[in-house]
């Protein structure tokens, strides 16, 4: 699929920028006894250590800079993709993303907007039988706040494998747009 993106809005941001990190076509190292690293000072660290965890501070850099996140993520056995949780295993790190204190651990990224969009074969709305079957939103809304992203708005696409996944799909659109033009709100106040 190729797309073309065309922008016309007066109050466009011609200096934002859009950074894209497609995890279906990255591999991010495995978690192995290398993370100890993570706990040694940066000095300490030899070639290999460095290059091991490299990965793992590019993706949080990326982070840190973004003031506004934007996670895809399909319900994959009623979680997420292994592909999203290997970039979630990068991204929490004592000492970068996570601070620990006599009151236990924090998050170190705040102020910042998360908007995750998630499609769903099934329908896990509130008040639906499915509804207890949703690890998704409940780990990440977890996970995000663990490392202090806090600002996250979900909008679910449900019903995809049904014969309204359509107007499903529609209505996640339309609510896409509404977050939109909230941020655009917040900008001109
Ligand atoms: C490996 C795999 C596992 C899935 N597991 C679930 C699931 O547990 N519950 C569900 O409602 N849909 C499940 N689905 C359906 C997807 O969530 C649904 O098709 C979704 O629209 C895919 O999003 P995408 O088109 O953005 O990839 C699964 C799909 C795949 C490929």
């Amino acid at each position: 699929m190729k797309l073309l993106q065309i922008d016309s809005s007066a109050r466009s941001h011609p200096h934002g920028e859009v950074i894209r990190r497609d995890l279906s076509t990255t591999t991010f190292p495995q978690i192995t006894d290398d993370w100890n690293a993570t706990y040694l000072e940066d000095a300490k660290l030899t070639p290999a250590q460095r290059s091991y965890l490299s990965t793992s501070n590019a993706l949080i850099e990326e982070l840190e800079a973004a003031e506004t996140v934007v996670i895809g993520a399909p319900m994959y056995n009623f979680s997420i993709p292994s592909s999203l949780k290997a970039w979630i295993d990068q991204t929490v790190r004592l000492g970068k993303t996570i601070g620990y204190g006599p009151n236990g651990p924090h998050g170190l990224l705040t102020k910042k907007k998360v908007v995750v969009i998630t499609s769903r074969g099934g329908d896990y709305e509130k008040g639906t039988p499915r509804e207890a079957f949703d690890f998704q939103e409940p780990y990440l809304r977890h996970i995000l706040g663990f490392i202090g992203l806090t600002d996250v708005t979900f909008i679910h696409a449900e019903k995809q494998a049904r014969e309204e996944a359509a107007v499903s799909f529609a209505g996640a659109a339309e609510r896409i747009g509404g977050v939109v033009i909230d941020q655009n709100q917040q900008v001109a106040l």
